[in-house]
């Protein structure tokens, strides 16, 4: 059996194999409300093979969302959609759900992709977003607030709260957005955060607030499940967050009792050159992560073809895999890695008659031929 398709268990989740989807944000909610796309999107990825499912990223309050369609869980609304989601997906497959639970910071409220780029103005639905300090991301995000103590108790709270919806609406997985220059990740890193107060400053200052939503959400998270965080590795530039700094931070979260931390980097300044079409190009910071604290990682990043995922594994370097564009190419994606592999992958029986076993031209459309 390949290590892609032996299980793991994080925390107290067992997942069937070291797949996972990772996190894609869809751009489609109203108000932060799950719509049918989310239905047929994540009932979809279900069904790719993959261990566990990680939602977008699910706003913990309506200021935190990137862009003004992005998913949340900060009300009765959202949380009867996804439960209702999740009982639907689960009434023909049995693949667990995660959700990543994030806060946008200073990167919030701007246009989704496919409608133009920078701020959206409050005159289209847009608002004033929140950061360490009241600088912005560049000239054409919006200018944030500083956050005081105040509001950075109100979003430990919503982080709290989301946390407990989230386990009401039955996912089984946890993932705390710390990337990706998102609030938490600017809290953290020095290129970003330049506050004089507790929050910035030295290290232990800087990963103060992404150490106290770990300990708050951890609280109420059930020991059952799985509970993560997406880190950065690098911030690939002089003077920003390093690989070193990564392992630091993946042992204080391993003393708070996270389950993983998946190993991403990037998006924290602007015009920063990033190695990004090189296959795996962030594994480094996994095993750097893996070998140095020991906590289960997960690595994620131009991850395309089922033996790079194994060879990953079984060189050392992550536990986990996170395929995001590879998922959207194919949906089966799992399925076809395990055929690759010489795995039995558990086909909808619905869809067994495609499977390489039953159907002569499994191998032709594979090739392309
Ligand atoms: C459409 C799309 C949306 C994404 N949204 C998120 C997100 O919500 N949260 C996150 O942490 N990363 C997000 N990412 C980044 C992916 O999770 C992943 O880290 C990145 O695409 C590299 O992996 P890949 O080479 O397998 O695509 C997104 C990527 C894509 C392509």
């Amino acid at each position: 059996m390949s290590l892609l398709f032996s299980p793991i268990q994080l925390g107290g989740l067992r997942l069937r194999n070291r797949i996972a989807v990772s996190p894609m944000c869809q751009y489609s909610a109203v108000d932060g409300a799950a719509q049918p796309w989310h239905w047929q999107h994540l009932g979809s990825l279900a069904l790719s093979g993959a261990g566990v499912v990680i939602t977008e990223a699910t706003s913990v309050a309506s200021e935190g969302r990137i862009s003004p369609p992005d998913l949340g869980l900060w009300s009765d609304e959202h949380q009867a959609l996804l439960t209702s989601l999740i009982e639907d997906v689960h009434s023909y497959c049995d693949t667990p759900f995660g959700v990543q639970l994030a806060h946008a910071g200073r990167k919030a409220s701007t246009a989704r992709p496919w409608d133009g780029v920078g701020a959206v103005a409050p005159a289209n639905g847009g608002w004033t977003p929140v950061g360490p300090t009241d600088e912005p991301f560049d000239e054409t995000y919006p200018l944030p607030a500083a956050l005081d103590l105040e509001g950075i108790t109100r979003i430990r709270a919503a982080f709290v709260k989301a946390a407990e919806r989230a386990d009401a609406c039955g996912f089984d997985l946890v993932e705390l957005h710390g990337a990706h220059g998102y609030l938490l990740h600017e809290f953290y890193s020095p290129l970003s955060n330049h506050r004089a107060d507790d929050y910035g400053g030295s290290f232990e200052n800087r990963v103060r607030f992404a150490l106290e939503i770990a300990r708050d959400v951890r609280a109420v998270w059930p020991r059952s499940k799985a509970l993560g965080m997406r880190i950065t590795g690098s911030d690939w530039t002089e003077g920003g967050w390093t690989p070193e700094d990564a392992v630091r931070l993946a042992a204080l979260l391993k003393a708070e009792g996270l389950d993983y931390v998946c190993v991403t980097s990037g998006g924290v300044a602007p015009k920063i050159r990033i190695p990004g079409s090189e296959p795996g190009y962030q594994v480094p910071f996994a095993a750097k992560v893996k070998a140095e604290t020991g906590i289960p990682t997960m690595s994620v990043g131009m991850i395309v073809t089922a033996h790079q995922a194994e060879e990953i594994l079984a060189s050392g370097k992550a536990d986990m895999v996170a395929l995001a564009r590879a998922m959207l190419d194919d949906p089966r994606w799992a399925l076809h890695a395990a055929a690759a592999l010489g795995d039995e992958a558990a086909y909808p029986p619905q869809y067994e008659r495609a499977a390489a076993k039953y159907w002569p031209g499994y191998s032709r459309a594979r090739s392309g031929d």
